[in-house]
């Protein structure tokens, strides 16, 4: 077994930093990034510019068979599309956020995002984070994380992220969606935020090359038993 054939699975409330964490692991050891929080947001700014309203399920519904959601590579780097067009910028503001949780409730939403998640992990060499990335899409994967981090702390990072990105943004109502996007996205019927029964719990509360690093050590380990 190499790199090549490992998959990493990591998964975690808005904001714990799995993303940050993941593109270092991905830059170090050569797997490939995918985040499927930015396939639900890419479904969410579809919403929002169509006029549906976030908790219209049926409209939703119809709305998917228009809706055509890849991930492109953009000068190497990985490029979210919405039916042909990168939205990588936009999909990142709170309305999105919002659109993006109550979508993601919806079974019919998170099937029509099966495949393509499926598939992008099926050759392997990918690191991927989301919600239900060890418990339902890559319930195989050869490392499984589970990143938590204060609801404080999150807050906190994100609105440091947004503010620096000029976006005009308070803190107090950053806290107040996540811990509302937290509940919602815990307690939904189908896959909700739960650790996989054999993933690793990793509190990022140290800085990012030591996180990364813990990640690390696990797929190398994971790789040694594998040869040995
Ligand atoms: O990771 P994120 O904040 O970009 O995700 C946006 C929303 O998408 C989040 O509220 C939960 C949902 N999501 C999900 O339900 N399953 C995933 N695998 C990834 C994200």
């Amino acid at each position: 077994m190499d790199i090549k054939d490992i998959r990493v699975a990591i998964d975690g409330p808005s904001g714990a930093g799995k993303s940050t964490i993941a593109k270092v692991v991905a830059k170090e050891t050569g797997l490939a990034y995918v985040d499927t929080g930015a396939m639900y947001r890419t479904i969410g700014l579809y919403m929002i510019r169509a006029g549906i309203d976030a908790y219209d399920t049926e409209k939703i519904i119809a709305a998917l068979p228009k809706i055509n959601v890849t991930l492109e590579q953009i000068d190497g780097k990985p490029s979210m599309h919405l039916n042909g067009e990168s939205v990588d910028d936009k999909i990142r503001t709170e309305e999105v956020s919002y659109y993006a949780s109550a979508v993601s409730k919806i079974p019919e939403v998170r099937q029509f995002l099966l495949d393509l998640q499926r598939q992008l992990a099926l050759k392997g060499g990918v690191i991927m984070d989301g919600r239900d990335i060890g418990t339902v899409i890559i319930p195989d994967a050869e490392v499984k994380i589970f990143m938590i981090a204060n609801l404080e702390e999150r807050a906190r990072r994100r609105y440091l992220e947004q503010t620096e990105k000029g976006m005009d943004v308070k803190y107090e109502e950053i806290l107040e969606s996540m811990r509302a996007r937290d509940e919602q996205d815990s307690n939904r019927e189908t896959a909700p935020l739960k650790p996989a029964e054999d993933a690793v719990t990793l509190v990022n509360d140290r800085t990012i090359e030591e996180t990364a690093g813990v990640i690390i050590d696990l797929i190398n380990r994971c790789l040694e038993r594998a040869n040995s």
